[in-house]
């Protein structure tokens, strides 16, 4: 009997959910699907269930629910930033018409929990860019924002109107050695790693006074398990907590990471995905998070750096960079 459902199980963020998760609970009961037809031979997901899932497809959904007695879900598969701007109908329909795929489901089938990720895209130019609130002013400019404000509304609407229990956070841009993102702005911040790594060098594709906030794998997993592991009772916001853990600027990164990659030498050529960056807050006031279900963050800007490095040099030592 499956009881977890994870939705882009095959992204940067599903991958380690889905092992934290099967560590959990045991492979047998964590369920993972991506809109791939399986995940490659060597991928740490090929111990347990895998299926093909495409969200925009209701029909899809309802029946990996109703085959799996689903009971909890979390809910990745979406496009990122970039990806979004370049192709905005395919993004609405993934990122909102999945969501409500899978809240319907959810309702229908009487489902316990849903976690859903919001983003620091949420925000816009006029948001206050500096230890923004918690509730605040939200005109994003891209349509991956538009999306998630929209989204955010739509699970609030579930969570009163129904009584489904989703939550979720806004995620900071994520930092991770496992997986790759894909069609993010704040790849630059994962792709620098690799780079230092493979060839000592690295053109970033923002300004090196670009400040955003950022967050470690191992903090991303434990602020979704932590939320979905919190009293019902103690939350007022559910969906959408604010969590911070470090921001830096991209130069601040480059220097951090040369302190142990000798010689190492970052370039800056912004491109199309700097207006991107600049619509989004610099740093995050996560008191809410803190003050309902205990958030607090175990890695900052010098452990995330050791760490990562140390992670890609044991997978490129194993010949699996
Ligand atoms: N990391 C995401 C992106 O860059 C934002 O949530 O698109």
């Amino acid at each position: 009997m499956t009881a977890v459902l994870v939705t882009g199980a095959l992204g940067q963020i599903g991958t380690e959910l889905t092992r934290a998760l099967r560590g959990r609970h045991g492979a047998g009961h964590v369920l993972a699907t991506g809109y791939r037809e399986a995940p490659p031979e060597s991928s740490p997901l090929s111990d347990g269930l895998y299926e093909r899932l495409d969200v925009t497809d209701h029909r899809a959904v309802n029946a990996t629910f109703v085959e799996h007695d689903v009971d909890v879900v979390y809910h990745l598969a979406a496009r990122l930033s970039v990806l979004s701007e370049a192709d905005p109908q395919e993004a609405w329909a993934v990122n909102m018409g999945g969501l409500h795929n899978v809240l319907e489901a959810a309702r229908t089938h009487g489902v316990g929990q849903v976690f859903w990720p919001s983003s620091i895209a949420a925000f816009g130019p006029e948001t206050p860019s500096e230890r923004t609130p918690q509730d605040t002013l939200m005109r994003p400019t891209t349509i991956y924002g538009v999306a998630k404000v929209a989204g955010e509304l739509l699970c609030d609407y579930y969570c009163r109107h129904y009584g489904l229990d989703v939550r979720g956070v806004r995620y900071p841009g994520v930092i991770s050695g496992a997986t790759r993102p894909t069609g993010g702005t704040t790849d630059y911040a994962v792709e620098i790693f690799y780079a230092a790594i493979e060839s000592g060098c690295y053109t970033c594709f923002v300004r090196a006074d670009t400040v955003l906030p950022m967050i470690y794998m191992p903090d991303c997993i434990k602020a979704a398990l932590d939320l979905m592991a919190a009293d019902r009772p103690q939350l007022r916001h559910h969906n959408s907590f604010n969590v911070s853990a470090m921001s830096f600027s991209a130069g601040a990164l480059a220097e951090e990471i040369a302190k142990h990659v000798p010689g190492f030498v970052c370039d800056f050529a912004p491109d199309h995905r700097q207006a991107i960056a600049d619509s989004w807050p610099h740093s995050l006031d996560d008191s809410a998070a803190r003050a309902e279900w205990g958030w607090k963050p175990r890695f900052g800007l010098p452990e995330m750096t050791t760490d990562m490095l140390a992670t890609l040099r044991a997978r490129q030592q194993a010949g699996r960079l």
